[in-house]
């Protein structure tokens, strides 16, 4: 058992790849944490996980908003002790091109995807050097877009271009305190959030098929592809790695 007796907060584990993320760890021992916006689906994911006898729970939570972190990773302590690991997981995609993108879109994406991760590591970090030489493992999930450019997506590639920079940094800092920070960065996979994106476009069929073209595997993510990459950076079987951001992406990225 990877993760037994050990502790993680999921962000936007209610669904996706966050939801793989909390399955596996718990199929492997662990107490998870579902950090969630969405109250009906993380009370019956969690609902659902305790009647298979797994440990977790669902704390909503809003990742743009500081005192909402913050009240649930001091909950999440208060509940289990303890933390080990953190997946800055959850994220708002909305795609336009500059011109067009609205101010408050920019101002969320920003919320969520920037600052949500620089205020659950502010908070999550002083527990996990409690842990002492156990240190603790956090696990990013940044994009394909932090590494290209797609299609009329301007924000959001920014907001994860950044996640892959402080992915570095809060390595640097914190690798002396056997803190590892990692990153993912997921090709497309089809969850809420691609759905969502893909149905505000006029051709979603066309953009699609331009995608899928990137792809030398010829497909797009599944996303429990994606958890097992997570769950992976998040284990002792990482044990040296930190400060890296891996792309999940079927070769998306190499050409
Ligand atoms: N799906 C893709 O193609 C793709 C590709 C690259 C990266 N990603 C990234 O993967 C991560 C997971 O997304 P997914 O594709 O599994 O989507 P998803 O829509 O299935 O899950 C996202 C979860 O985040 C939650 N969430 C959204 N805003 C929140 C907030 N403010 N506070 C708390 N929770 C919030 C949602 O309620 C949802 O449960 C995101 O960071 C996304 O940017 C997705």
């Amino acid at each position: 058992m990877k993760f037994q007796d050990k502790v993680a907060i999921v962000t936007g584990g209610a669904s996706g790849m966050g939801y793989e993320m909390v399955r596996l760890f718990t199929e492997e021992g662990g107490k998870a944490v579902i950090a969630d916006l969405n109250e009906k689906l993380g009370q019956e994911v969690e609902d659902a996980f305790r009647a298979e006898g797994k440990e977790v729970t669902f704390i909503k939570t809003d990742i743009g908003s500081e005192e909402s972190i913050k009240s649930m990773i001091d909950a999440t302590v208060e509940k289990y002790g303890k933390l080990n690991v953190l997946c800055n997981n959850a994220g708002v995609g909305i795609g336009r091109n500059v011109v067009d993108e609205r101010p408050e879109d920019i101002q969320l994406m920003f919320n969520v995807n920037i600052k949500g991760v620089l205020f659950c590591c502010k908070y999550a970090i002083p527990y996990m050097l409690k842990n002492g030489a156990e240190g603790g493992a956090i696990v990013n999930t940044a994009s394909n877009l932090s590494l290209v450019a797609s299609h009329d997506i301007a924000t959001y590639t920014a907001t994860k271009g950044a996640v892959a920079s402080i992915t570095r940094q809060i390595a640097y800092d914190y690798g002396a305190f056997n803190i590892r920070v990692n990153a993912i960065c997921p090709g497309d996979t089809r969850t809420t959030l691609f759905k969502n994106w893909l149905a505000t476009k006029e051709n979603p069929k066309e953009i699609e098929d331009a995608l899928l073209a990137r792809y030398p595997m010829k497909r797009f993510s599944e996303p429990v592809e994606q958890a097992k990459a997570a769950m992976f950076l998040a284990s002792d079987d990482a044990s040296f790695i930190t400060g890296q951001v891996l792309a999940v992406d079927g070769g998306m990225t190499i050409w």
